[in-house]
């Protein structure tokens, strides 16, 4: 089983209940989760593996460390995913970002694409999967499952506010990936929204109603 971690830094906690208020308007909004996003990022990254390399300063020759491994993409989940990727381009500038969207059909039910852009590379990138909100998992897994479909090996799934039932579900579909979260919340409400949650994350972040 993966990982599941609730990142309870105190920047993290005390800026995701600021975001939490529904009096927060849009630009306050997005500027917050770009800062919480920067700091997930910070936590996220913490076990990405590292070298010796040889470098000269000033003063002498020596041998120091510098990241190894796989490069990083973030793969925003669309429309609400676009709100975390520039805090962490800030922490990580060289990731590669690939997009992804889903729709579900209305009289089917079945999951369909109707955007994908990656990296060519994607099979050999460490992947930041992203979205504000992981209430039922279903568009997380979906998401995770187009990418795995592609080649994707190595996937952490990183949101600001998770439900218990998403969860359970991102685990069952997926258990080989890390789940990263800022706060795991109670419950989900009948219309499918996080309580207490902040709403809807893409209408707060694009001003949309
Ligand atoms: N998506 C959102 O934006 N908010 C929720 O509470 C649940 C899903």
């Amino acid at each position: 089983m993966g990982k599941f971690e609730v990142l309870d830094h105190p920047l993290i906690q005390h800026k995701l209940t600021l975001i939490r208020d529904k009096n927060m308007g849009t630009k306050d909004f997005r500027e917050t989760v770009n800062e919480i996003s920067t700091l997930m990022a910070y936590e996220v990254s913490r076990d990405m593996p590292l070298e010796d390399v040889e470098i000269e300063t000033p003063i002498i020759k020596t041998t120091r460390k510098q990241l190894t491994g796989k490069k990083v993409a973030v793969v925003p989940i669309l429309r609400a995913g676009l709100g975390m990727v520039d805090g962490i381009l800030d922490l990580i500038p060289a990731a590669k970002v690939g997009h992804i969207g889903m729709y579900r059909d209305e009289t089917t039910l079945k999951p369909h694409e109707y955007f994908v852009k990656l990296p060519s590379d994607i099979d050999q990138r460490q992947l930041f999967v992203v979205d504000p909100m992981l209430a039922t998992g279903g568009s997380a897994i979906m998401a995770i499952d187009a990418l795995k479909k592609r080649g994707a090996s190595s996937i952490k799934f990183v949101c600001l506010v998770a439900a218990p039932e998403g969860v359970k579900a991102l685990q069952e579909a997926h258990p080989d990936i890390d789940i990263y979260t800022a706060s795991l919340d109670d419950s989900l409400n009948e219309d499918g929204y996080i309580v207490p949650g902040l709403g809807d994350a893409g209408d707060r972040l694009f001003g949309t109603k």
